[in-house]
């Protein structure tokens, strides 16, 4: 029999950038067992109107939920954004998000601080408000940028095009002087040479997925439900193209993992055992 500690947890992201919250998972907690969902059916999120987050999130919780986890991760900033307070009052497990945790590592960082996020997590201000929660005396400036995503998800990191949207992404930010900057979608850290070469050597990095999974640690620890077993291994399923999920995934993780396509329309219905 599974005990509440070796259930494991849940954490959704649209696609591969969960995968950095995962990263930070083995990291920090390496005897957690995971269960990875990718919506690669719907991505990207970030050009999503805030219904349409409402209801993925909704849905994918739902689902996580149903299959036995003990706690949810959002491992995307967009829904974070728009939508964890709604499944906070829904669900009646743990669900956190990466917004707070963000925000709270970056007023400590700094006082100029950039903000760079998919346009719907831009729009929403989350950032700025909770930044400015955390420390009222910091400046903040967010830029949407909506290409980032699908050229991450096409493998596009290398190309010189990809150079070229970050530069116009951050010169508005280079021109503010920050001394900052968050990464307010979690597919961002994969492009850090990129962003690293355009950013005075000065500028701290911000992921907020260290210090959400921190932020986790804590829960786990106070809700006593951390596993000191030996963890099993991480379960993928993705809305669609399997295939490319593990391939893009081998880059990521260092290894190619075994992943299950399910139906959105059988993720409304079915759980999966785990
Ligand atoms: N990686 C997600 C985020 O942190 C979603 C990006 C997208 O699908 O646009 O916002």
């Amino acid at each position: 029999m599974t005990t509440d500690r070796q259930k494991r947890i849940g954490i959704f992201d649209s696609g591969i950038g969960g995968l950095t919250v995962l990263r930070e998972l083995y990291r920090q907690l390496p005897n957690e067992s995971i269960l990875y969902f990718g919506d690669t059916a719907r991505l990207p999120y970030g050009t999503k109107t805030t219904e349409e987050i409402l209801q993925f999130v909704d849905e994918i919780i739902g689902w996580l939920v149903k299959s036995g986890v003990k706690m949810v991760l959002m491992a995307c900033n967009t829904s974070s954004a728009l939508a964890l307070e709604k499944a906070k009052s829904k669900f009646d497990i743990p669900i956190l998000g990466l917004i707070v945790p963000g925000a709270n590592a970056a007023v400590e960082q700094g006082k100029r601080i950039g903000v760079i996020a998919t346009p719907a997590t831009a729009a929403s201000n989350a950032y700025r408000y909770a930044i400015l929660d955390a420390d009222a005396s910091v400046q903040v400036w967010q830029v949407g940028c909506p290409y980032f995503v699908p050229l991450i998800e096409q493998n596009q990191l290398h190309d010189p095009y990809t150079y070229q949207i970050a530069e116009e992404y951050l010169t508005p930010l280079i021109q503010q002087q920050i001394d900052t900057l968050v990464y307010g979608c979690t597919h961002y850290p994969y492009l850090e040479p990129i962003l690293r070469s355009l950013l005075p050597k000065s500028v701290n990095f911000i992921d907020p997925a260290v210090y959400l999974v921190k932020v986790a640690a804590k829960k786990l620890e106070t809700m006593n439900l951390q596993n000191f077993n030996t963890p099993k291994p991480t379960k993928f399923v993705v809305s669609a193209s399997p295939q490319k999920f593990a391939d893009l995934s081998l880059q990521r993780l260092g290894y190619r993992p075994v992943v299950e396509a399910i139906s959105l329309a059988n993720l409304l219905e079915q759980s999966i055992s785990i």
